[in-house]
C-alpha cells in the first residue's frame, strides 16, 4: 500500500506565500532586491501559482490569514504576513527574522461617536466586543481588566457597532477614513502593526543556501524602509 506522505510537492523549488493587494504590491520591491520578478499579475490572472523569473522559485497566492498556515506546513518554504495574522495565528513552526516595515498599520478598539467607552469601561460594564482578531482582542481586555463578550467576525467590522451586534470593534486602522466615513471614532490604541518575512523552520536548514541570499536582500530593501 502506498500511503501518502505528504511530500507531494517539488522540494527543488522554492515557494512564497503571499496574499493580494497589499501584500503583494509590498513585496514586489522586495524581491526585486533580491533579483526576483514576478511574471504573472494577479489581479489580472485566476493562476494561483504564479512564475518568476527564476524558475526554481514560485509565488503562491492565499488568502492573508493563511500565509502562516502554508508556511508552518511547509507548503510554502516563506511567505509575508501581518502581525495582527501573526499573533491569532499563534506562530507555531515558524521562524520569524524580519519585519519588513511594510502594510504599517495599527490596531485599534474603536466605537460609535458619542458611546462613552471611558465610562464604560470604569463602571466594570460588560462590553460586547466584534473582531477578526479575537487573540488579540482578549489578551486585550483581560489585561485591563474589562469584561467582554467577544464576536467573531470575518470583515466589515466597522458595521458592527452601526447595526447594534456590538459596543465596540477591535480593527486595524491607518488613515482613519473608514471609521470617520462610518461614524466611528478610535478610543485605544491596542499596538503598532506591520508585515513579517516568515519562514518554514525545516525550510530554513534544509534550504538555507537558497533562502539566505534572498532574506539578505529582504533585509537590505526593509532596512531602507525604516
Ligand atoms: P485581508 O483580505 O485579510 O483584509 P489585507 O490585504 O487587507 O487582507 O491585509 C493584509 C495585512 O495588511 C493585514 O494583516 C494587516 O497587517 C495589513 N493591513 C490591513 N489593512 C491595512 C490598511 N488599511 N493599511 C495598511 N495595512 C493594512
Ligand atoms: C482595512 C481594515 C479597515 C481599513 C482601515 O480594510 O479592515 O477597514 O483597512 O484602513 P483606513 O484606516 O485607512 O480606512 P481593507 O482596505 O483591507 O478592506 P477589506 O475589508 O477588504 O479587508
Ligand atoms: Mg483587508
Amino acid at each position: 500500500m502506498t500511503a501518502f506522505n505528504g511530500q507531494a510537492r517539488d522540494q527543488s523549488q522554492l515557494i512564497l506565500a503571499l496574499s493580494k493587494g497589499r501584500i503583494f504590491e509590498d513585496t514586489l520591491p522586495l524581491l526585486e532586491e533580491a533579483g526576483i520578478i514576478v511574471t504573472e499579475n494577479p489581479e489580472t490572472s485566476r493562476k494561483l501559482i504564479l512564475a518568476t523569473n527564476d524558475p526554481n522559485v514560485r509565488v503562491i497566492i492565499v488568502r492573508a490569514t493563511d500565509v502562516p498556515t502554508y508556511v508552518q506546513h511547509g507548503a510554502a518554504d516563506f511567505g509575508v504576513a501581518g502581525k495582527d495574522v501573526l499573533l491569532e495565528h499563534g506562530g507555531e513552526g515558524l521562524y520569524q527574522p524580519i519585519d519588513l516595515n511594510i502594510a504599517a498599520c495599527r490596531m485599534s478598539v474603536a466605537v460609535k461617536n458619542g458611546f462613552d467607552y471611558a465610562t464604560a469601561v470604569r463602571q466594570g460594564a460588560r462590553l460586547r466586543v466584534a473582531t477578526k482578531f479575537v487573540q488579540t482582542a482578549r489578551e486585550h481586555f483581560a489585561a485591563k481588566g474589562v469584561h467582554v463578550d467577544l464576536i467573531k467576525l470575518y470583515g466589515s467590522m466597522e458595521l458592527a457597532p452601526l447595526v447594534g451586534l456590538s459596543d465596540a470593534i477591535v480593527d486595524v486602522v491607518s488613515t482613519g477614513n473608514t471609521l470617520r466615513a462610518n461614524d466611528l471614532v478610535e478610543v485605544e490604541e491596542i499596538m503598532q502593526i506591520s508585515s513579517r518575512l516568515i519562514v518554514n523552520q525545516a525550510a530554513l536548514k534544509l534550504k538555507r543556501e537558497r533562502l539566505q541570499p534572498i532574506l539578505a536582500a529582504f533585509e537590505r530593501a526593509s532596512a531602507m524602509k525604516k
